[in-house]
């Protein structure tokens, strides 16, 4: 229950009971021993801080963090839903018995067999995880966007399993089935449950180390690298006009993955800037080497899904291209690069990420959402 305060002046108009107060400080459930954690008086920005705030979450202003409101604002203005996407194309080319060939299909096949279940796990990784370890408010708004993208994804994924008729249980047990889509989750699975265990708590330098190396995986490894090898095959069959309403939406997505993948980087070196101590030696080594464990883990699925050449792509060139991806993954966080040399063999795939939502590749139609300052009521 809220009691009311008289007070005037500096001191909080409104004073939460101690168990709200908690909340408000540092969203813990654990309200006895947060209990003392508000401090008294407004929020100043100053004293906000990404992990281990004490201010109160629930005041999105004064802003602190405006590279986080940005990107919350620039995710909304880029709103989209399957349902506007033309699947009709893809229907036809898909029943069509010489509309794609065998090597096509299986692109397709293990490539939804992947996704269908990633964007749950990166939703659930949010809401059940990162969100509550988060003290910015400004931040938590950005990942409530992201959860809802997640949602989003998972629909445009489960939309095109839908709309093509395909086996719907081959496609969602995949990630139990196919060694290759397995062995990615069983790699990111440990850092998710790191953060979603109830019992895990920030402020010692362990337990912020362990959510500093949670936040890379998911946003480096996870969404900037175990994403690429699909993403890219997806696109190259739509520049080839197959699949042209999946590639739409792997458009669509890909550029909300980039943004996610941009804030995470961002989140994380101001967590890093915040928190110097917690970038030691070892812990950058540790990180490095969780690098080449993805990159190992993302050839393997690119060799699975693409066992010969096909659409003009092969296994091989996905090297360089992740190698060239986690090169530049390690250098936005500030560890060294992991390879020597590693070209762009997809130049084409930076373009699609940059792309304006108006000038849409397929130049299909596109719905434009507007917030209500923008709406014209002539
Ligand atoms: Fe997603
Ligand atoms: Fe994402």
């Amino acid at each position: 229950m809220l009691s009311w305060n008289e007070s005037s002046g500096a001191a909080p108009a409104v004073r939460l009971a101690p168990g709200l107060a908690a909340v408000a400080a540092t969203g813990a459930t654990d309200l006895a021993a947060e209990r003392t954690a508000a401090p008294a008086g407004r929020v100043r920005a100053e004293d906000k801080r990404i992990i281990n705030g004490h201010t109160d979450v629930n005041q999105l202003v004064p802003l602190k963090y405006k590279w986080a409101w940005d990107k919350y604002l620039s995710a909304c203005a880029n709103h989209w839903m399957p349902q506007e996407v033309n699947m009709a194309r893809d229907i036809a080319l898909w029943k069509d018995p010489r509309g794609l060939t065998e090597d096509e299909r299986r692109i397709v096949r293990r490539n939804l067999g992947f996704f269908v279940t990633a964007d749950s796990l990166a939703a659930n990784n949010i809401v059940l995880g990162t969100y509550r370890h988060i003290t910015a408010p400004e931040c938590r708004q950005f990942l409530l966007r992201q959860a809802f993208e997640e949602a989003i994804h998972t629909h445009a994924y489960q939309y095109i399993v839908e709309s093509l008729g395909l086996d719907e249980a081959e496609v969602f047990n995949a990630y139990h089935e196919v060694s290759s889509i397995r062995a990615k989750d069983e790699f990111l699975i440990p850092f998710i449950d790191t953060l979603t265990d109830p019992a895990f708590r920030t402020g010692t330098a362990e337990a912020d180390q362990a959510l500093l190396r949670s936040l890379i995986v998911f946003a480096c490894l996870m969404e900037g690298l175990f994403f690429y090898v699909g993403f890219t095959q997806i696109l190259a069959l739509g520049r080839q006009n197959k699949m042209t309403g999946a590639a739409e939406q792997y458009q669509y997505i890909l550029r909300d993955e980039s943004m996610h993948c941009n804030f995470g980087i961002d989140l994380i070196n101001q967590i890093k800037l915040e928190n110097p101590h917690l970038w030691s030696p070892q812990f950058r080594a540790d990180v490095r080497e969780l690098f080449g464990q993805a990159v190992e883990l993302e050839y393997r699925y690119a060799e699975d899904t693409m066992p010969t050449g096909v659409l003009g792509l092969n296994a091989p060139m996905f090297k360089s291209y992740l190698r060239y991806i986690a090169n530049r993954r390690a250098q936005q966080i500030g560890v060294e690069p992991l390879f020597e040399s590693a070209d762009n063999p997809f130049p084409w795939m930076s373009e699609m990420i940059d792309l304006k939502k108006e000038r849409n590749f397929f130049e299909t139609r596109v719905i434009e959402y507007q917030t209500g300052g923008a709406l014209s009521w002539e």
